[in-house]
């Protein structure tokens, strides 16, 4: 592996050394770690299986704050040492900070009118990686930071992916790190819906994360026992969803859940947006809670509150699940670099970690199956899906 990489560092040679930020070191692999788009619990368990499994090796490995700022802002570099990564694994967030707004082929600038624009500055952000000495990048991030990733790798450079996110989303890998820890949240949030929305005999409506997939919801609304699951992988209608409230009224439950993930939408509808896409970002979803909350209480004239769960889901120290899938991602995507395996992913496929070609996923999102023994589960259960 050293010597390829080494290659590709002279390829590199002709590049500028003044954006250079790390003492080189004589000898040794030098290996970057990014992290980058929303956080999720189990980043900092990444960076220490990465951190530790080079260490033993004898290779140093460097963090790249805030996602690609640390090399093409002014957020710097950081040596990642095995004092550094000590008792993190059991911490949520990242140590190297992350940025949804840290895409090299679309950086920000903001122009002298104050207007902001997008221009590409991935020759910019290789520059800097080869001037830095490093002979292997491994990004950890959500499909946006993938797709990143395996375009930085299509330009030369060498990188390894790892699957991150809440949303469970990517293909590829049968789990994501973060994904259990916020079903755990939203499980534990439901569950403590039931007592006040059975003493009021109220509707409570919760929205749930997860873009597009409905993964969160539909995991978290089974296990806290909810009555409604909407999801935006099955367009819902209202009519139904009252419905539901209205037998169990009559069965004499006077009260109900409704969980409806924030990507849901109304049969002929569309996905709800709170803020559309400024430069740079992604448009974020929301709203669509509080929509089938009025919806519910005008339909059957049932007292109804809603809420947004929000962020608390990218929150709190991961569960054990997340624990040792990121701690053992971590590790594979080393051994990945060690091999060479450049343009790959490390994914869970259960009982292995296996390498898949980030070209594969990207691009891609794994929606739930509506064929899958947990989609069943759910309908046996007496759960609407507002289908
Ligand atoms: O992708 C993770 C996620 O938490 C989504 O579930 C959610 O829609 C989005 O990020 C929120 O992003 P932000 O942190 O920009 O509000």
């Amino acid at each position: 592996m050293r010597s390829r990489a080494r290659c590709w560092v002279s390829f590199k040679r002709g590049v500028r050394r003044d954006r250079f930020r790390v003492p080189r070191s004589a000898f040794g692999v030098r290996i970057a770690i990014s992290t980058g788009g929303g956080d999720a619990p189990g980043l900092n368990a990444v960076i220490r299986a990465i951190v530790l499994s080079a260490y033993n090796r004898g290779w140093h490995t460097y963090g790249i704050r805030r996602g690609y700022n640390g090399l093409l802002g002014d957020d710097g570099i950081m040596a990642l040492t095995p004092d550094k990564v000590r008792g993190i694994t059991h911490l949520g967030g990242t140590i190297l900070g992350t940025t949804n707004r840290g895409n090299p082929f679309r950086w920000v600038v903001r122009g002298s009118d104050g207007r902001e624009s997008e221009v590409d500055r991935s020759d910019d952000l290789i520059a800097a990686f080869a001037a830095s000495g490093f002979d292997a990048l491994i990004s950890i991030g959500g499909d946006g930071s993938l797709k990143i990733a395996h375009d930085l790798w299509k330009k030369g450079m060498p990188v390894v992916g790892v699957p991150k996110t809440i949303d469970n989303d990517v293909m590829g890998t049968l789990a994501t790190f973060g994904f259990d820890t916020a079903v755990s949240t939203a499980t534990e949030a439901i569950d403590k819906l039931h007592s006040t929305a059975e003493s009021h005999e109220r509707v409570m409506v919760v929205e749930l994360m997860g873009r597009d997939a409905g993964w969160i919801a539909l995991h978290s609304g089974i296990a806290a026992s909810a009555d409604v699951i909407l999801l935006p992988e099955i367009p819902f209608d209202i009519e139904k969803v009252c419905n539901k409230i209205r037998a169990r009224e009559a069965a004499g439950r006077h009260f109900s859940i409704v969980v409806v993930a924030e990507g849901a939408k109304a049969q002929g509808g569309e996905t709800l947006i709170i803020e559309r896409r400024a430069a740079g970002t992604v448009d974020r979803l929301g709203g669509i809670g509080s929509m089938v909350a009025k919806a519910i209480g005008d339909r059957t004239g049932k007292e109804t509150r809603s809420l947004v769960l929000g962020h608390i889901q990218r929150g709190g120290s991961p569960t054990t699940f997340d624990r040792l899938l990121a701690l053992r991602f971590g590790s594979a995507a080393l051994r990945a670099v060690a091999d060479g395996a450049f343009g790959m992913m490390v994914g869970y496929a259960p009982p292995e970690i296996v390498r898949i070609p980030i070209i594969d996923v990207v691009g891609k999102m794994k929606a739930v199956n509506l064929d899958s023994d947990t989609v069943l589960t759910a309908r046996d259960l007496g759960i609407s899906l507002g289908d």
